[in-house]
């Protein structure tokens, strides 16, 4: 190959995707999708040609130690967001509306979602169905491409029936379709399935013309989602069965750490290389100022100590 077309490779390779890259994969390459909510990860998972990366609000719970998705607010997320966007040259990046950022009114989500974009995300998703139609469509109005989500809606569901699987009845499946159609019709350009039966998240999948991205939903959605986390086992608080873990980070940092502190006990680091030094010019010069200095000191008579503070003596009268 040519240097010239390497070059060409490399600049395809680091063209930024948008919404309409994601959507043309349908059908004919399967969409990968991760969390991230920092600079380093997502520079990392940028690296690696992941096509979304999703801010998620599971930061929340994987970053600040919530127990759930509802406490995490704008302020968190939209932290997240910024440091991803640094991080992140080529994939989409979704950033997850929080808790209360998008349920009181029309005007009030538009204005956060502006935030998202503001902070440098591509994309917003919102957790929710018929009840937030309104919402999206007025988002979607401004120009902000959305993600929606269906089936378990963690910040939601968990307050209802606890985190339980999603279509599992005819009457169920079939509502789930019905939101799906409708979140199609309204201009999402892509929907999470959470937790839904297989079957039905096929049916779904086959019934529209846009992505849909599973996450316990079997494998025929159009791509997959997981939190990075849990398939990098650095949190084990909950542990869904859907979630494949790739690698135990958490015993890689561990050991490493516990390396660390017996270097430092045993004084094995830091070595010379890790070290800086001074000219050996410069430092004897240093030594024979030092023994000036030294000698000065000890030739100056030995100051009288200061007399005590007035209510010490005093007390001393
Ligand atoms: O917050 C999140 O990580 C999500 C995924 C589970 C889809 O919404």
């Amino acid at each position: 190959m040519t240097s010239n077309n390497n070059n060409k490779n490399k600049k395809t390779a680091l063209k930024k995707l948008v919404v309409n890259d994601i959507v043309s994969m349908k059908n004919n390459e399967k969409i990968s999708v991760i969390t991230s909510y920092d600079y380093w990860s997502a520079k990392i998972c940028d690296n690696t040609g992941i096509d979304i990366i999703l801010v998620g609000d599971s930061g929340g719970m994987v970053m600040l130690g919530y127990n759930s998705t509802v406490p995490v607010n704008m302020k968190e997320m939209l932290i997240f967001s910024r440091a991803v966007s640094v991080g992140t040259k080529r994939s989409l990046i979704v950033s997850d509306m929080p808790f209360g950022s998008y349920q009181i009114d029309i005007k009030h989500a538009v204005k956060n979602a502006i935030r998202f974009i503001k902070s440098g995300s591509d994309a917003v998703k919102l957790e929710g169905g018929i009840e937030i139609i309104d919402r999206i469509k007025a988002i979607i109005e401004v120009g902000i491409p959305v993600m929606g989500h269906i089936g378990l809606k963690p910040q939601t569901t968990k307050l209802w029936e606890g985190y339980k699987v999603q279509g599992n009845t005819a009457v169920r499946g079939s509502q789930l379709l019905r939101e799906a159609i409708e979140l199609e019709k309204t201009g999402v350009f892509a929907i999470v399935l959470e937790m839904v039966t297989s079957e039905v998240a096929e049916l779904i999948s086959k019934s529209l013309k846009i992505p849909t991205i599973g996450i316990g939903s079997g494998p025929h959605c159009d791509g997959q989602v997981l939190v990075l986390h849990d398939m990098l086992n650095l949190y084990d608080n909950i542990k869904p069965r859907f979630v494949k873990t790739y690698t135990n980070l958490s015993e890689v940092i561990l050991n490493a750490i516990q390396s660390y502190i017996i270097d430092v006990k045993t004084g094995k680091f830091p070595e010379e290389k890790h070290s800086y030094k001074i000219e050996d010019k410069e430092y004897e010069r240093l030594v024979k100022t030092i023994k000036k200095i030294h000698k000065k000191s000890h030739s100056r008579p030995v100051p009288p100590p200061p007399p005590p503070p007035i209510s010490e003596k005093r007390k001393n009268d």
